[in-house]
């Protein structure tokens, strides 16, 4: 059947998207199957960017939309207050068992931004219940970025998602970033300047004092604010200051999550485990939204000690654990167990690594880098248009071929972990005829 395209795209108010310029020039896309698109012009691209970070399997997987439809005949929908259906408990079992000991419970939302915001509430809930409520402050990094939720915004770190939506949370701090062109420009996997830029977190125990500190919220790998690796060191420094001070440590696992680094999860790869964690992208494929905090045992116990008839904690979402999105995340997990995808990822980060290095000598390049089967690769902006060349690149991959994510100036590839070695050279060819053809 043909896909019919309206004429009129004014009433759809898109997201995170310049709309006027987009519905001058849209780029529909109309099919997906495997490491392809198909647009409105019947041309198959590359998908660089797992849709946003989150087809992880490839596109069109028989087995999650066959999961899905069945789900949907049996029982499309049941609140998972006070009722329950099996597969909302089974996923949170293999979720579980997936996730770095001792993150053992799991609280289903439907996004990324209401896991981060689950995961914040959590923790300040934790600390007023075991005595100590002046832990208010949280405290996140600059350029990270945790969703649009207010929570997430708060802790986020990009000005123009911040500014001009009020006064968001009160009582927040940022570290500042990890990103040092100087020192670590064109590094291959972790850089091994900056692990000393964690000790910024002791300025600001020092500051406020560890007691009034709740949470520190990062991304594991900052991708949104342009694909920024972690410094060899710097988590694990991280994790002893908050151990020191009795600080929770979330790490924002939306996109690292799900084999993206080579492993399970990117708390995997470092052999960092924070005490919260949050998920969504990558659990379902895509196929339906879905999100989750994992927490330790620890905090969840603190809140299963008051009476047994009382609701321990006021938070959820009416399609929490819904049954679709669950049928889709145990489908998407045996494709991942079955195909070895994580391990796939990982034995394929030196071919990548290498392939996309070479891209080093082509125009206004000034910094690549990259970590399992993520790259950045950051350009110089234009004189007083920062951003422009990053767009121009992006339109046009998307004209010869390939769909990319820029963030301003960075462009940021992140394929399905299907992808293979041809897959890997394809992709990068037009990105680079896309850097070398763009002034
Ligand atoms: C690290 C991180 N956290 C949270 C989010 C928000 O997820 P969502 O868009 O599903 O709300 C994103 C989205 O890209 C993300 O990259």
């Amino acid at each position: 059947m043909d896909t019919v395209i309206p004429n009129d795209l004014s009433a759809f108010w898109m997201p995170f998207t310049p709309n006027r310029q987009f519905k001058a020039s849209p780029r529909m896309l109309v099919g997906a199957e495997g490491m392809h698109y198909t647009t409105s012009d019947g041309r198959r691209i590359i998908d660089g960017t797992s849709g946003l970070w989150c087809v992880n399997a490839g596109h069109g997987r028989k087995e999650i939309i066959e999961a899905i439809a069945s789900q949907a005949a049996e029982m499309d929908y049941v609140p998972s207050y006070l009722m329950g259906h099996p597969k909302a408990f089974e996923l949170a079992g293999r979720l579980a068992q997936m996730a770095p000991a001792n993150l053992d419970h799991v609280f289903f939302a439907n996004s990324g931004s209401e896991a981060v915001d689950t995961a914040l509430k959590i923790a300040l809930a934790y600390h007023a219940r075991t005595g100590n409520a002046g832990r208010r402050r949280l405290i996140g990094r600059a350029r990270g970025f945790h969703g649009t939720g207010f929570g997430g915004i708060s802790v986020g770190g990009i000005s123009p998602n911040r500014t001009g939506f009020g006064s968001l949370l009160s009582e927040v701090d940022h570290l500042g970033d990890t990103h040092n062109l100087e020192h670590n420009a064109f590094s291959r996997g972790q850089p091994e300047w900056g692990a000393h830029l964690a000790d910024e977190l002791e300025d600001l125990v020092a500051l406020n004092g560890a007691a009034n500190i709740a949470a520190v919220i990062v991304e594991p790998m900052a991708g949104a604010g342009g694909v920024l690796i972690p410094p060899k060191g710097y988590l694990e420094r991280l994790r002893g200051i908050c151990d020191a001070h009795g600080i929770l440590l979330i790490f924002d696992e939306v996109i690292t999550g799900f084999g993206r680094l080579g492993a399970s999860f990117a708390a995997e790869r470092f052999g960092v485990t924070p005490d919260i964690m949050t998920i969504a992208k990558g659990l379902t494929n895509a196929a339906v939204p879905m999100g989750a905090a994992l927490v330790n045992g620890k905090i969840f116990d603190a809140f299963m000690d008051g009476p047994e008839n009382m609701i321990e904690l006021f938070h959820g979402y009416t399609y929490s654990g819904h049954p679709l999105a669950s049928a889709a995340a145990l489908a998407t997990l045996d494709i991942y167990q079955r195909e070895n995808l994580f391990e796939r990822a990982a034995g394929l980060e030196s071919y990548w690594q290498e392939a996309v290095h070479k891209l080093k000598e082509l125009p206004n390049v000034i910094d690549i880098r990259n970590l399992g089967l993520v790259a950045g690769i950051e350009l110089e902006p234009r004189d007083g248009a920062p951003g422009a060349r990053g767009y121009d690149i992006l339109v046009r991959c998307f004209e010869t071929g390939a769909f990319i994510r820029v963030t301003g100036d960075i462009i940021a590839l992140s394929p399905p972990l299907i992808i293979d070695e041809a897959g890997i050279d394809e992709l990068l060819s037009i990105v680079a005829g896309a850097i070398e053809n763009t002034e």
